[in-house]
C-alpha cells in the first residue's frame, strides 16, 4: 500500500479580472497550501489481463465513480504515461469539505497523480504532470506545485512566492456547497463581459507575504466571490465575522467559497474559536500554512 497527503488550499487573493471565449475567466490569484489534507492511498497490481481502475472513498456524498477526479486522474495518467495490464486500487481518505472552495477534488487529483508517478519511477516530468493535470481541473496544477504561488490565467501560470514563516489558518464551513461554474455565472451576471471591471491590486499580498507579517495580509487579502456569495450564503457571512471578533487577523473567504478561513497569530485563540464554531453544528480545522 503506498499513501500520498492530498493538501487543501485558500486563497490569500482572488480577483477575475476577465472572461476568454471559452468560457474560462482569467483569474489572479494567490494560492496558498494548508496541512488540512485528504490522504490518498493505493494498491497496485502489475500484469493482470487487463488495466482497471478500482475508486473507494470515505465520504458517501461523493461518487466514487469514473466522475471523480482521483480515477480520472488515474486514467490520464496511464493512459499518458502508456502504461497497461495494471490493477490500481485507489481509496480517498476525505477530510476536506466537499463544495467548499477549498480545492479538494483539485488536491485529490494531483496527488494521484504524484502517487502513480513516484510507483512507475517518475514517467513523467513535473510539466508533463502539470500538463494532464489542467486537462484536469484549472486547481490541479497548482495542487502538483503547492506551497505559495501567484496563479494567472485560468489558475495555470504558476510563479511560486518567497514568503516568511508559516502561520495558523482555521477553516471554517456552515452546511451546503457552492458550484463554481455557478458562482462564475453570478459573476458574469455582475459584470457582463468585464470590459469596464478595475481588478483589484495583487501586488499588496505578495509585498505583505514577502514581509512576513501576517498583520499586513489583513489590508491586502481579498475575494471577489464575497461579493455573490456572501448574500447567499448567509451563515458563511456570519462564519467570518465570527472569525474577526474571536481574535483573526484577517478572515476571508476561500476559493468561490462558502467555507472562510481566518489567520491567528495565537494558536489558543484559534483552538478555542475552532471548538465554539464546531458547537454551532459547523465544520472548523486548525491547520498550518505549507510553505
Ligand atoms: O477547471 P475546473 O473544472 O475546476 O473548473 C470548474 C468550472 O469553473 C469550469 O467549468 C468553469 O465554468 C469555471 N472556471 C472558470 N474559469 C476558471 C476556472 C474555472 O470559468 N479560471
Amino acid at each position: 500500500m503506498i499513501y500520498e497527503n492530498a493538501n487543501a488550499k485558500i486563497n490569500l487573493f482572488l480577483d477575475v479580472v476577465g472572461r476568454r471565449e471559452d468560457g474560462y475567466h482569467d483569474l489572479k490569484s494567490c494560492m496558498q497550501t494548508v496541512s488540512l489534507s485528504d490522504t490518498i492511498s493505493a494498491e497496485i497490481t502489475e500484469d493482470v489481463p487487463e488495466t482497471e481502475i478500482l475508486l473507494t472513498c470515505s465520504d458517501k456524498n461523493l461518487a466514487a465513480d469514473e466522475k471523480n477526479l482521483a480515477y480520472r486522474a488515474a486514467a490520464l495518467y496511464l493512459e499518458t504515461a502508456g502504461i497497461t495490464n495494471v490493477r490500481v486500487k485507489l481509496h480517498v481518505e476525505k477530510r476536506i469539505p466537499l463544495s467548499a472552495g477549498l480545492g479538494g477534488g483539485s488536491a485529490d487529483a494531483a496527488a494521484v497523480l504524484r502517487l502513480l508517478n513516484r510507483y512507475f519511477k517518475n514517467r513523467l516530468s513535473h510539466e508533463e504532470l502539470s500538463r494532464i493535470g489542467g486537462k484536469l481541473g484549472a486547481d490541479v496544477p497548482f495542487c502538483l506545485t503547492g506551497g505559495t504561488c501567484r496563479c494567472e490565467g485560468v489558475g495555470d501560470i504558476l510563479t511560486p512566492v518567497t514568503t516568511g514563516p508559516d502561520y495558523t489558518v482555521l477553516i471554517a464551513k456552515a452546511d451546503g456547497g457552492v458550484s463554481t461554474p455557478e458562482a462564475f455565472r453570478l459573476l458574469d451576471d455582475l459584470h457582463g463581459d468585464f470590459a469596464h471591471y478595475t481588478p483589484h491590486d495583487a501586488e499588496k499580498i505578495y509585498k505583505a507575504l514577502a514581509g512576513g507579517n501576517v498583520h499586513a495580509l489583513s489590508h491586502a487579502a481579498y475575494n471577489a466571490f464575497e461579493d455573490v456569495i456572501l448574500p447567499i450564503h448567509p451563515e458563511a457571512a456570519k462564519l467570518k465575522t465570527f472569525l474577526l471578533d474571536r481574535g483573526a487577523v484577517t478572515a476571508l473567504m476561500s476559493g468561490s467559497g462558502p467555507s472562510v478561513f481566518g489567520i491567528f497569530v495565537s494558536d489558543v485563540r484559534a483552538e478555542v474559536c475552532a471548538a465554539a464554531i464546531r458547537k454551532m453544528g459547523f465544520f472548523a480545522a486548525v491547520c498550518r500554512t505549507v510553505g
